[in-house]
């Protein structure tokens, strides 16, 4: 039977790579974009050309549950996130990490629960989420992991380290960090630290995508949250 998904965040760096990867494998693809995207059209040629459909349903409860019955997948991913400088671009609310990567993500989360069928829920997270980790972030991506946590059917939470690749949106500050970051680990694990070197080095977005699609085919991975280290 072909496994039907549905990945929110499709337009992003790691869920574009996710939805490739779900098409190579196979499956029925529904890649969300928002409604009120700018790149909407282009999306759409661009998903329909690789074999994915698009779905536009709004980001309002109702319309996401309504969306989840229509497509019933199996798999639903969220690999939704603003960033920094977006928050700072507008300075509005409806960027924040409070309502975007908590608010779309227990959104999310709640319509899996409330439709049933869903037979895992997968959550891109980021390493070093936690309730008193350092900065709003990582505070909002534990809350958002909790939400998770409480939808009601079987989850997995991947929490990678910095994500590499050519991006379509050059991120220059997030690129020099994680060579940095790899320069460093290379030398630990030079010095003997690979398990430290392992946890903290960067993946770039196919892998993360291969890796991503292996755990929700993976029933040992229900209820598990899943470190950098497992995730190259
Ligand atoms: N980059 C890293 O090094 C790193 C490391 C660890 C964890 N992570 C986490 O992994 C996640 C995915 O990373 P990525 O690099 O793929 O992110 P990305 O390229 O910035 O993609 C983010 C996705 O979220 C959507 N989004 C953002 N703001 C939205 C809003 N207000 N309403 C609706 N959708 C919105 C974007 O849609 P549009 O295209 O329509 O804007 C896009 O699909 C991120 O959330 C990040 O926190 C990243």
């Amino acid at each position: 039977m072909t496994t039907k998904v549905f990945v929110a965040g499709a337009t992003g760096f790691v869920g574009k790579a996710l939805v490739a990867e779900a098409c190579r494998q196979g499956a029925q693809v529904w890649a969300h974009v928002r409604p009120d995207s700018p790149q909407l059209q282009n999306w759409q040629g661009y998903f329909s050309g690789i074999g994915a459909e698009v779905s536009t349903a709004a980001w309002q409860p109702e319309a996401i549950a309504a969306e989840l019955r229509r497509t019933a997948p199996q798999w639903v991913f969220c690999c939704i996130g603003t960033t920094a400088k977006r928050m700072g671009r507008d300075g509005k609310a409806a960027n924040s990490y409070e309502t975007v990567d908590y608010g779309l993500t227990k959104m999310l989360a709640d319509a899996v629960g409330q439709v049933g069928g869903v037979e895992r829920l997968v959550y891109l997270s980021s390493l070093g989420a936690g309730p008193s980790a350092a900065g709003a972030y990582l505070q909002w991506r534990h809350r958002a992991e909790q939400a998770v946590q409480a939808c009601g059917v079987a989850w997995t939470i991947a929490r990678p380290s910095f994500i590499t690749g050519q991006r379509d949106v050059s991120r220059p500050a997030e690129h020099s960090a994680s060579l940095v970051a790899d320069g460093l680990l290379n030398a630990l694990g030079f010095l003997g630290a690979t398990t430290t070197r392992q946890r903290y080095r960067s993946t770039d977005d196919t892998t993360l995508a291969r890796a991503l699609w292996r755990l929700a085919n993976d029933p040992g991975a229900a209820g598990k949250v899943v470190l950098s280290e497992d995730l190259h």
